[in-house]
């Protein structure tokens, strides 16, 4: 496989509203992400993918564009982005923007037009059908965010489509001059200078609606080949999918070079390892360490040569990894970086969301009112409807809910952690005063060093980037160990997944002559002589 820039890069995501407000509005902006360029330089990153900064009416912040060319009011503007593109371009940074195309907000004017009459050019923009003949919704598909997937418009008399809010309308991609239109923007973009884009739920815009098809649709390929012909193709970019249906069959299908589609997928296959089949990550089940392992491990091999991987723990949907799957209180350092070795070592290509370089955590807000997120609300009335208990809907929400990962950065200890000299759009979390970045870049030991390390240590290591991947200590629960390696080295990572001490000795292979400790969580590490992990310990051994 030719070699390209984004396998050995590391992608940080910033979350426009949160990340850092420069004219204290409350809302983070443009401006902000410029005056903290620098800290990511430091950190080490090669590329920013930017939530959606477009204009929109906000009800799923950004993910509902009234605008693709034209940049939201409290965000900023134009002029602001092109800066932000040159100034990220001075420190060899790339940004990726996020193409939201499987639906607009229902205020753009595609769709204001659409739903005027049956007979508007842009009618046929968008997925209308007519009610059944008993006067109902055309079929039970449903909606992501909870309820039916179709929405009754009044003036016409017909149902539109949406696989999210009812505002946020799918958009007709068997419309030729739908996907001229997106093709046409996507251009606008790539050339102003941006790196690529992460495509939101791209799984979805093949959907055939009267067959009840909506994700992995049979034309989807076919539809991304085109668009990467349109428009990415001969340009060096990055291109990565969201794709929550994927198994590692398709994921070849998106991101085999040979095919021509995208650089590659996000799969959330260990992400919903612990999620409910009805519903979903609201009613969240005990994690099965082995399944979670195996799930990795596939990943990794099969993939091999034929595509290549995402790595990720966190993004805007998801939960606080450190909260999640390490112990935000008395081992949160340890589990922090613990995570993040097991993550940063594996083959592909690793995101990193804001905050979690320096540990940020979920938050506990005690009422509903507290909370922004759509989802959040919309399942919420849902689930008490189907009889779950407040007690039980607000632990799930404190558990997975989105806002864990929207509360404002915490850059300090002053007043709303830093992030703005006015009330925030969403509360900081009330850690802010021991959880911050000025903390971390005063501790030589902080988790921020820890990610700076591992980002330069797969700069310096080729081995990190391409090495084969293989799974030690299987049927061992506690232990997350791997070795990584090629024809010159071997590097052998090894990660306590548990809060307590597990018995472990190093493998004969490792002996203090032949091997070099790169990377602990703990900072007298013995290279002979070990018994016991202890809690969350993890380290990495080049042999
Ligand atoms: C996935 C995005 O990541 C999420 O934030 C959004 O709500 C949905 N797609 C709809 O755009």
């Amino acid at each position: 496989m030719e070699k390209k820039w984004w396998q050995s890069s590391v992608v940080y995501q910033i979350y426009p509203r949160s990340f850092k407000d420069s004219n204290n509005d409350g809302i983070g902006d443009i401006n902000g992400m410029i005056s903290k360029l620098d800290y990511l330089d430091d950190l080490g990153i090669d590329v920013i993918w930017l939530s959606p900064v477009y204009s929109s009416p906000m009800c799923d912040n950004g993910y509902d564009i009234s605008n693709y060319r034209d940049i939201a009011d409290e965000y900023g503007t134009m002029d602001d982005i092109d800066r932000l593109i040159q100034e990220a371009s001075k420190r060899n940074i790339k940004i990726i923007m996020d193409l939201v195309v499987n639906h607009t907000s229902d205020e753009h004017f595609w769709f204001k037009e659409s739903r005027k009459s049956k007979d508007n050019p842009y009618r046929d923009y968008y997925i209308w059908r007519d009610p059944t003949d008993d006067g109902l919704v055309p079929n039970d598909i449903d909606s992501i965010f909870s309820g039916p997937a179709w929405t009754f418009d009044e003036l016409t008399g017909q149902y539109y489509f949406h696989l999210f809010d009812r505002r946020q309308p799918d958009l007709n991609w068997e419309n030729k001059e739908v996907r001229d239109k997106i093709y046409d923007m996507m251009n606008f973009w790539l050339d102003k200078g941006v790196g690529g884009f992460r495509m939101d739920v791209i799984d979805l815009i093949a959907k055939e609606v009267d067959r009840k098809i909506t994700g992995n649709g049979p034309r989807l390929h076919t539809l991304l080949k085109e668009m990467n012909i349109a428009t990415f193709g001969d340009r060096d970019v990055l291109t990565v999918g969201e794709t929550w249906g994927a198994t590692p069959e398709i994921a070849k299908m998106y991101s085999d070079p040979k095919r021509n589609e995208l650089s590659m997928i996000f799969q959330f296959e260990h992400i919903t390892i612990d999620w409910d089949e009805v519903y979903g990550k609201f009613k969240p089940k005990p994690l099965d360490m082995l399944e979670f392992k195996k799930v990795i491990s596939k990943w990794q091999t099969e993939l091999t040569d034929e595509g290549w991987n995402s790595l990720f723990w966190s993004n805007h949907d998801l939960p606080r990894i450190v909260s999640k799957r390490g112990d935000e209180g008395l081992y949160r350092v340890e589990s922090a970086k613990m995570l993040a070795t097991l993550l940063h070592f594996l083959k592909g290509t690793p995101y990193i969301f804001q905050g979690e370089e320096i540990g940020m955590t979920n938050v506990k807000f005690d009422s509903l009112e507290d909370y922004d997120d759509i989802e959040t609300h919309n399942f919420y009335k849902k689930n008490i409807k189907d009889g779950f208990s407040h007690e039980d809907m607000m632990k799930a929400i404190w558990e997975n809910g989105r806002d864990n990962a929207r509360t404002p950065i915490q850059w300090d200890s002053t007043a709303n952690a830093g992030f703005s000299s006015t009330k925030p759009w969403l509360k900081v979390n009330p850690n802010y005063k021991t959880i911050n970045v000025e903390l971390a870049l005063e501790d030589d030991n902080s988790i921020f060093y820890h990610y700076k390390r591992l980002i330069a240590l797969r700069k310096e290591m080729d081995l990190i980037v391409y090495g084969d991947f293989q799974l030690l200590l299987e049927e061992d629960p506690s232990i997350f160990a791997y070795i990584r390696s090629d024809a010159e080295n071997k590097l052998l990572v090894v990660c306590n997944v548990t809060g307590n001490e597990i018995p472990f000795i190093l493998p004969d292979f490792i002996s203090p002559i032949n091997s070099r400790l790169i990377i602990t969580n703990y900072n007298d590490q013995p290279l002979k002589d070990i018994q016991n992990l202890r809690p969350y310990e993890s380290f990495a051994y080049l042999i």
